[in-house]
């Protein structure tokens, strides 16, 4: 049964889809049957896997939406790409209503864990790419996982609303998701040269102790270049510092247990 895992924090443009969609390459580039969940309108996982967004009949919004949890509609909605052991399950701009139509639905926290768990045994981890905000889709996601991994960029403003994440997560183990475990924290765009990466890197491991993953996701420019290309830097360019830091992180998750 696959292992799910939400790449979650409220905040904005730290790296969740680039992690969401670098975990998911190393991962079937292991050999491991990998589905990766678009839960945000942006679509950047969709997009970054080579999916064109537009032109897709079905997006996960109209399994949320009609809450279908027949096994063969949901796999015809799941898109493979063109990377062995490594599909999609979609989203468009549609999926921005989301918000709105899960509030009125019954049990509308556990909507995608219903999903998903139709369709569990077809792979071995089920990553679920957050939207940048603490709504419904967001706690889905959670109430589907059974562990979070958080990233965290090194700027002046990432650590600022952990507190209120952590309370979120709290939430969700309280009332929905006992199971739920924070596997890890993940600092993202590190830069060497600047005293503010290392200062936040020192405080998050001082918050978190050995939950903070002992790689790091350097800067790099070619991630960027990767996603204009459609392209997981894992498959893009194996020589530069993106892949070697998201293929370190990816065994430092499997030999998470
Ligand atoms: N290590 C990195 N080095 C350089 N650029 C990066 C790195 N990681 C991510 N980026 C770039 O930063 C931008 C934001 O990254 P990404 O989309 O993964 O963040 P996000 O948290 O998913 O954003 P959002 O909250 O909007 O969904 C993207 O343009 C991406 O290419
Ligand atoms: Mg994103």
């Amino acid at each position: 049964m696959g292992k799910v895992i939400s790449i979650f924090n409220q905040k904005g443009g730290i790296g969740k889809s680039t992690t969401t969609i670098n975990l998911g390459a190393g991962l079937s580039k292991k050999g491991y049957r990998v589905l990766l969940v678009d839960l945000d309108p942006q679509s950047n996982t969709t997009i970054g896997v080579g999916v064109d967004s537009e032109i897709l009949d079905k997006t996960i919004y109209d399994l949320l939406t009609n809450k279908n949890d027949n096994k063969h509609e949901i796999m015809k909605v799941v898109q493979f790409t063109e990377y062995e052991k490594l599909d999609v399950l979609p989203s468009d701009i549609t999926l921005s209503n989301a918000e709105i139509t899960l509030s009125n639905a019954m049990s509308r926290e556990s909507v995608l864990s219903k999903i998903l768990n139709k369709i569990k045994d077809d792979y071995d981890y089920i990553l679920l790419d957050c939207p940048p905000s603490l709504g419904l889709l967001s706690i889905n996601g959670l109430v589907a996982s059974d562990g979070v991994i958080i990233p965290v960029a090194t700027s002046f403003f990432s650590i600022k609303g952990i507190k209120h994440l952590l309370d979120t997560i709290e939430l969700v183990q309280d009332n929905l998701k006992p199971e739920l475990e924070i596997i890890g924290v993940l600092i993202t765009m590190f830069d060497s040269r600047k005293k503010i990466s290392k200062d936040i890197r020192s405080q998050l491991v001082e918050a978190f102790g050995d939950k903070v993953f002992k790689t790091v996701i350097r800067i790099n420019s070619e991630i960027e270049y990767s996603q204009d290309n459609k392209t997981p830097v894992i498959f893009y360019n194996q020589s530069c510092n993106g892949y070697l830091d998201y293929m370190n992180f990816t065994k430092e998750v499997l030999n998470y247990e």
